[in-house]
């Protein structure tokens, strides 16, 4: 199988939540690769992108981000130059050495009050300066005339990393009562789930924009009641509205992605309770949650 795939391979942000699902992907596969570190490899150190991406690299699996989306609103101008300016320096040296571009945007590039599922050509307009930025990377990854195919995902967790599962699983556990919004939707996507589905796309030669997530659609309310059941914790989860838990960053009501494009070319995407049962099995064995 490894044949196929293209190589060599530069995977980037690999120490982060999404990063770290692609290392056990392409570990699996028995494909090698280089993880630059942040001192190696820095999206806003134009001559280190050109130093990492050589001539020879086939495919650039890019998990980096300035993903701190509340912080995003009053450092725009960071997020942007890495989300942005150094996305778009990435797709230009890609294009530079024919290398492929495997590249993750968001749901936030959506205006987020939609009532269908929004299709990967929908119109940008994001909610939140978070959004704003990967937008722009987005844009110049189009601009850059570079082989791409970009994911846009949504509610990423993982058995590692800080992300909404461990502190709902962690907060049910200790407490009797917890509040959650329920009139935000959208789709949970798990890491492990995401990093497989890209391998399968890059194996079915896709190209362009697509969305990945899980299968199925929630509320944040729906997905802690389904974390704490599976945790089997006594705590009490309580339906709320976003009014009650203000944040600096506008969250879209509606940002469920549109998957057809995606299930047409590898096939439908796992029920996120059946994602999220796998991830939690994990933490279990990991010891992080009681046994049953
Ligand atoms: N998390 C979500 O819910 C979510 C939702 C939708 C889309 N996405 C997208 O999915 C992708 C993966 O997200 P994630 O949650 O896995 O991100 P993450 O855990 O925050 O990891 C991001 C990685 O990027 C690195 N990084 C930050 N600034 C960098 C720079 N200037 N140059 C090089 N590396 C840099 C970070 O290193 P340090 O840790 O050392 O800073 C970290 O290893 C991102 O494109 C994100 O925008 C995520």
């Amino acid at each position: 199988m490894s044949a196929t795939f293209p190589q060599p391979i530069i995977l980037i942000g690999s120490d982060g939540m999404l990063g770290t699902a692609w290392r056990a992907v392409l570990d699996q596969m028995q494909v090698p690769y280089q993880c630059p570190t942040l001192a190696e490899f820095d999206l806003t150190d134009e001559e280190s992108i050109n130093r990492t991406i050589t001539d020879e690299v086939q495919l650039v699996i890019n998990c980096a981000a300035y993903t701190a989306v509340d912080k995003a609103e009053e450092l725009e101008e960071l997020a942007t130059t890495i989300n942005g300016e150094g996305v778009g320096k990435l797709a230009e040296r890609c294009h530079d050495v024919e290398a492929k571009l495997v590249h993750y945007s968001t749901d936030y590039v959506f205006p987020g009050n939609a009532d269908s599922p929004y299709l990967p050509t929908a119109e940008r307009n994001p909610c939140n300066a978070y959004g704003r930025s990967k937008a722009v990377g987005e844009v110049l990854i189009e601009q850059s005339g570079c082989s791409y195919l970009t994911l846009r995902t949504s509610w990423l967790y993982a058995p590692w990393a800080s992300n909404f599962v461990i502190t709902i699983a962690k907060l049910a556990a200790e407490r009797d009562e917890l509040q959650v919004v329920n009139d935000q939707f959208g789709r949970p996507t798990s890491a492990q789930h995401l990093a497989q589905t890209s391998a399968d796309m890059i194996y079915a030669g896709a190209s362009g924009t697509y969305h990945v997530t899980d299968g199925g659609q929630c509320s944040w309310f729906d997905f802690a009641t389904e974390i704490a059941r599976l945790t089997d914790a006594k705590c009490t989860i309580k339906p709320c509205d976003s009014s009650q838990f203000p944040r600096p960053a506008v969250r879209p009501a509606y940002s469920v992605l549109d998957l057809t494009s995606t299930e047409k070319l590898v096939g439908q995407m796992t029920h996120w309770k059946e994602n999220l049962s796998a991830v939690i099995a994990q933490l279990r064995k990991k010891e992080t949650l009681p046994h049953e």
